[in-house]
Formats: structure tokens, C-alpha cells, sequence
């Protein structure tokens, strides 16, 4: 297969059966397509999610040095959605030539939600940890792109590898804001930030749903031969629901130490420690296969676990090949 666009571990289909039964050429359009979604989603979170709010910190912030660090955050995240919109413009100048999204789109309840928190940020200041949560995610995500570097189109990585330089910093700054504005709301706000945040995250980051499902239609749409299975692939995207390894790839506390580490003395946000989960055991090993894609190298998950009945001779016997390539 030619180079992919984002790691296939990162797009939800890859997850399902159906993924074993695409062409090359099938999973290539498809990735390309999730790999756009994927930069829209980061102009998003740096947009559309932070910037109102750190506008509104540079207003409120007691003291120049706070104003400052929200400032200094609102500029370099303006410089890397200039990268990732260069990019998209770079691979589909058509589609992104006048705008920012194609694939993602914001339901007017989100939007009206994103706005009032960011307004009253002194309040809410779960924007904050949702912020917090993306940053650290946007590291996993970059180290994602890394393990199977060789893979993935040039211009994808080097924009990845930009973005991972800056992003701890950003992790820095998020933890700033939530050592001022948290302690400072009382419990009962502070409980319902708590159980605000935890709805956000499982409506609108979690699961596939609007956005997810509009990127594998819009797919379908570019491949006339696959439109008859559309039902199969929207029944696939359901499944996912109850797919624990696509669950244990979302957000793994391995990941999510510095969020997990600030929220440990807040009992509201207590949540975490079963939204976040544990790493699915394959990822634990770094893949980087030299000559194949990732999917091509390995078997279905469900098909290894029948043959050997248990994920450890799943390792040994499906990934030894992929172990001793990055040895
Ligand atoms: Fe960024
Ligand atoms: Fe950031």
C-alpha cells in the first residue's frame, strides 16, 4: 500500500472485521480521509475550544504573567492550525481552499455550549480540563504518528513532529489555569463542572458518532462498489460501542498521567479513573513493520484469540515479527 496519512490504529474502521475484508487501494481512501478528519479535529480543539476561552483568561487573569502565558498559548496555537490548514490545502487544495472543515461539523448544541462556557470560564473551568485532556492526547496522538513513521506520508509526520515540540508546554499552561480557577469554585460548582465534563466527553469525544459517521459516508460515497455494504459498515461503526480494545485505544492513562496526577485530589473528578483505561496490550509494543502497512501484518484480533485462545500467545505468536523489526 502507498503511504498513509495517519496511523491506522487512529482510525475506528481498522477495528472492525470489515477493515480485513478492504483492497488496499479501499483502506488508502479511507485513511486519507481520516487523516484530513484528524487535522480538522485539531484546528477545532485549537480554535473553536480553546481560543474563546483563553481569550477570556487574558481578561480575567490576576496578575500580567497569567494574561501572558494565555496569550502566548492563543499565538502558537494560531501557528499550528496555520500548519495543519496548510496541509489540507497542500492535500485537497479544492475542498479546503476557502475553509477549515469538510468532514467535521459542530452540532449547534456543542457550538452553543462551547460558547457560554468559554464565556464564563471563571465558572466552568472544565473547558480547562477538557483542554488539558486534548493537550495530552495530542502527544499520544504524535507519538502514534512516530511508531509507524515510515509508513506515513512526509508531510504528515513533520507537521506531527512540529506540533509534539510544542505541545508540553501547553500541558504547562493548562495546569496553570486549573491551579487558579479550580480551588477557587466552590464544591457544588465544581461537582456540576465535574459531571458537565464528564458529559461532554462521552457525547462528543468519545464514540464515533455525527462527525465519525459523516467521514465513513462521505468515504462510501467516493467508492460506488462498496455503497451496497452501506449498512454493514454503519453496523460495524455501532459495534464499536462494545469493541474493548477500540475503547482501551481512546484515551489510556498511560497517556493521561499529568491530568490524572492534578485531578487526584479532586474526589468530583474521580470519574477519570474509569473513563481513562488501560492501554490495549498490543500498543504496549511499538509496531513499526519495514515493508507492509500495519493492518496488512496483522491478523484479526477476534480471528488470533480463537486460534490461540489466549492474547499472550496472540503476542508471541501474531506480533513476534513486528517485535523484532523494531529491535
Ligand atoms: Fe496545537
Ligand atoms: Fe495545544
Amino acid at each position: 500500500m502507498k503511504q498513509l496519512f495517519i496511523p491506522e490504529m487512529l482510525t475506528p474502521l481498522f477495528y472492525t472485521p470489515l477493515y480485513q475484508t478492504l483492497s488496499d487501494e479501499e483502506r488508502l481512501s479511507y485513511n486519507q480521509l481520516h487523516g484530513q478528519y484528524f487535522l480538522e479535529q485539531t484546528i477545532f480543539f485549537e480554535q473553536l475550544m480553546g481560543k474563546p476561552a483563553l481569550r477570556q483568561l487574558i481578561r480575567i487573569a490576576p496578575d500580567k504573567a497569567l494574561a501572558d502565558e494565555a496569550r502566548d498559548f492563543i499565538d502558537e496555537e494560531d501557528t499550528h492550525t496555520s500548519w495543519f490548514r496548510e496541509l489540507l490545502r497542500d492535500v485537497q487544495p479544492r475542498v479546503y481552499q476557502h475553509r477549515d472543515f469538510h468532514l467535521l461539523k459542530m452540532p449547534w448544541l456543542a457550538k452553543t455550549i462551547m460558547a457560554l462556557t468559554a464565556r464564563t470560564i471563571r465558572w466552568m473551568p472544565c473547558l480547562i480540563w477538557l483542554q488539558l485532556i486534548a493537550e495530552e492526547r495530542a502527544l499520544y496522538f504524535g507519538r502514534c504518528y512516530l511508531r509507524v513513521a515510515d509508513q506515513l506520508d512526509p508531510r504528515f509526520i513533520a507537521v506531527q513532529k512540529k506540533h509534539l515540540a510544542d505541545e508540553p508546554s501547553h500541558i504547562r499552561r493548562d495546569e496553570l489555569f486549573l491551579h487558579w480557577l479550580w480551588p477557587r469554585c466552590s464544591a457544588r460548582i465544581r461537582k456540576i463542572n465535574a459531571s458537565i465534563l464528564h458529559w461532554l466527553l462521552r457525547e462528543f469525544f468519545y464514540f464515533p458518532k455525527r462527525s465519525g459517521w459523516r467521514v465513513v459516508s462521505i468515504w462510501l460515497e467516493s467508492q460506488p462498489h462498496l455503497l451496497a455494504r452501506r449498512n454493514e459498515f454503519f453496523a460495524a461503526m455501532n459495534s464499536l460501542e462494545k469493541n474493548q480494545t477500540f475503547i482501551h485505544s481512546l484515551y489510556p492513562k498511560k497517556h493521561l498521567r499529568r491530568t490524572l496526577a492534578l485531578s487526584a485530589s479532586w474526589p468530583e473528578l474521580d470519574f477519570f479513573q474509569t473513563f481513562f483505561t488501560d492501554e490495549p496490550v498490543w500498543m504496549l509494543i511499538s509496531p513499526s513493520p519495514k515493508n507492509a502497512t500495519f493492518a496488512s501484518h496483522r491478523p484479526s484480533w477476534s480471528r488470533c484469540c480463537h486460534c490461540y485462545g489466549a492474547h499472550r500467545l496472540f503476542m508471541r505468536g501474531c506480533w513476534f515479527p513486528w517485535v523484532s523489526d523494531t529491535a
